[in-house]
């Protein structure tokens, strides 16, 4: 067994074996059944990455024993890690866990050692979400059955997005050519290293894909909140019927959601025709799957 907490830890062979593994199971192969039991603890709200896991475990055949972070012993103040012990005593095998915090798991694993669950990051504050990154992959992939050389733009939010901090780095490695577009204020300085930043209309027919991302109103400031203008972020750094028609024919538009519509994207196009938006949910599912199968190392032959 091992943990999960970061993409970009994990070697890009075994990314792209990891790739496969999705798409397997998005084409019908089925997965070895485990007796294994797994607790998902969402600290921060989610839809989409709380509920794909789910069914990714019982696709597994997983045990689930549910805690609600909000009415656990956490309310009397039981720190994460003597509630990860806790779960480890009690039979849990893994621990799926969604967690305001930037890299939580740093101290859970020096303090928690092998008294714990095997960990599976599913979102740290701006830090890093591994599983949107997956699914992010296995869309492309799936689009374009490689990433060498694809012009990828991740648009807007960057300074707090763990999806844009993951996918930049992985899919810099993994041979695209990445560009980065939004708010000055929102350009995080590490980022160079990934890719270059431009003006949102830079050799916008050359894009393969584009990926938007939500303003996250939860963490930037007051201020920035207060003085947020959605019209005119949505004019500089939206997609709007002409970026849309600017783009080449197989291009396509991502974004994790949830989506802000007639921000990131207008509503019209958010299921237009390019969009991979709810076919990313769906591959969500066999990403997590292939997660959760390479945490238990039950398929030996393959990684
Ligand atoms: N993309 C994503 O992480 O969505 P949720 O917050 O709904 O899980």
């Amino acid at each position: 067994m091992r943990h999960f907490l970061n993409i970009n830890s994990v070697n890009e062979s075994d990314v792209l074996k990891l790739i496969q593994r999705a798409l397997a199971f998005k084409s019908g192969v089925q997965p070895d059944q485990t007796n294994l039991t797994v607790s998902n603890l969402f600290f921060e709200n989610s839809t989409r990455t709380h509920s794909s896991f789910q069914m990714a475990e019982n696709k597994l055949g997983f045990q689930q024993i549910r805690i609600d972070p909000q009415s656990s012993s956490m309310s009397k103040g039981e720190s994460l890690v003597d509630t990860l012990k806790t779960l480890k005593a009690i039979g849990v095998d893994v621990a799926v866990i969604r967690h305001s915090v930037t890299s939580w798991y740093d101290n859970v694993l020096s303090t928690g050692g092998h008294a714990i669950p095997q960990l599976v990051n599913a979102g740290d504050g701006s830090g890093q979400h591994p599983s949107q990154s997956l699914l992010d992959l296995v869309t492309i992939y799936e689009q374009f059955g490689h990433f060498d050389g694809l012009n990828i733009r991740i648009v807007g939010d960057l300074m707090h997005s763990r999806v844009a901090r993951s996918n930049a780095e992985i899919l810099k490695k993994l041979g695209a050519n990445m560009t980065f577009s939004g708010p000055e204020n929102w350009q995080p300085k590490d980022f160079s290293q990934f890719g270059e930043f431009v003006v949102m209309d830079k050799d916008w027919e050359q894009l393969d894909v584009v990926m938007f991302l939500r303003v996250q109103h939860e963490r930037i400031t007051q201020t920035e909140n207060q003085t947020f203008l959605t019209k005119q972020y949505h004019a500089k750094f939206g997609l709007n019927k002409l970026r849309y028609e600017q783009l080449k024919a197989q291009a396509i538009i991502m974004h994790p959601a949830p989506v802000n519509r007639d921000v990131e994207i207008a509503d019209e196009f958010v299921e237009a025709s390019k969009s991979r938006i709810f076919e990313q949910m769906t591959n969500g599912v066999f990403a997590r799957m292939a997660i959760l199968e390479y945490t238990m190392e039950t398929n030996h032959a393959t990684y």
